[in-house]
């Protein structure tokens, strides 16, 4: 089998359209994983996958690189902390965060503890999705390394974590704010209206062209007036030309009031 024939066999046993990937990272990993698995040709390394679950999890999760951590840059949680929630909530009294491509939640869960810091849990509700099932239900357990925590500030991470073993619990009141859906961003329809969208390190794995559908896609689903959070290597270049404004660093608005020309 050509290798274009197995990655497009491979995309539909995973459900993932691999050509919105960006190839060469992804080509990468999907024969380091053959190398070290020992496949013998492609029609073997696609066996493998139909028939071992466990080498199917394992690609699974190669393929989708899951890292994450709580408060990941810490001075953009500061900022959606004392400055973009409240601003949402100054203007709305019932409001939709979405974390898009949410990982093992550490995500989520931060933005759900800073508002329940803000004492707003009652207006805010909370979507999280990724295309990983396995990592979705990790999310759910709600444990993590010390190093998924390591940026927290420590009050937080004593007042919302239980630790036993070297591991962190996070505490009840906190996982239930949090709404885990799994949802592919390249085909899935997206929740709408949302005030809030923080979508992190999932789209420097795109093409250009996926990139900028999702974009398209996100700023419709946003409210006026709603923010977009994007990583720190991934800043969106035209923003102007989407019709958003640059407010802080890696957040951009959907205006409120939009200039009719
Ligand atoms: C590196 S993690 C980012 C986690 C978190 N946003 C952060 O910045 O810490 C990338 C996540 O994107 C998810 N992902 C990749 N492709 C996706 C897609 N097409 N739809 C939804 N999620 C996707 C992966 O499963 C992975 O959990």
């Amino acid at each position: 089998m050509e290798y274009d024939v197995f990655k497009q066999k491979v995309g539909e046993l995973c459900g993932i359209d691999l050509r919105h990937y960006k190839s060469q990272q992804m080509d990468r990993r999907i024969n380091f994983l053959g190398q070290a698995w020992g496949v013998k040709d492609y029609d073997d390394y696609l066996n493998q996958l139909m028939t071992r679950p466990e080498r199917f999890k394992e690609f699974m999760n190669r393929l989708t690189i899951n890292v994450s951590e709580f408060f990941r840059n810490p001075e953009r949680f500061h900022e959606l902390w004392h400055q973009v929630l409240p601003d949402i909530l100054k203007h709305r009294s019932r409001i939709t965060i979405w974390s898009a491509g949410c990982s093992d939640g550490s995500e989520p869960y931060s933005v759900a503890i800073i508002v329940n810091e803000l004492n707003a849990a009652a207006k805010v509700r909370i979507l999280a999705t990724d295309i990983d099932r396995e990592i979705i239900r990790k999310a759910q357990e709600g444990i993590y390394t010390a190093n998924e925590v390591k940026s927290l500030p420590e009050d937080l991470r004593l007042k919302y974590f239980e630790q036993k073993n070297h591991l962190f619990y996070l505490k009840p009141e906190i996982k239930q704010m949090v709404e885990f859906r799994h949802h592919n961003l390249l085909n899935d329809p997206f929740p709408s209206p949302v005030d809030l969208i923080i979508c992190r390190n999932v789209v420097i794995y795109f093409t250009k062209e996926a990139k900028s559908m999702l974009y398209k896609k996100f700023i419709e689903a946003l409210r006026p007036g709603g923010y977009i959070l994007v990583g720190g290597t991934e800043p969106i270049l035209n923003y102007r030309q989407l019709g958003l404004e640059h407010t802080l660093t890696s957040f951009y608005q959907k205006p409120r009031n939009p200039v009719v020309l």
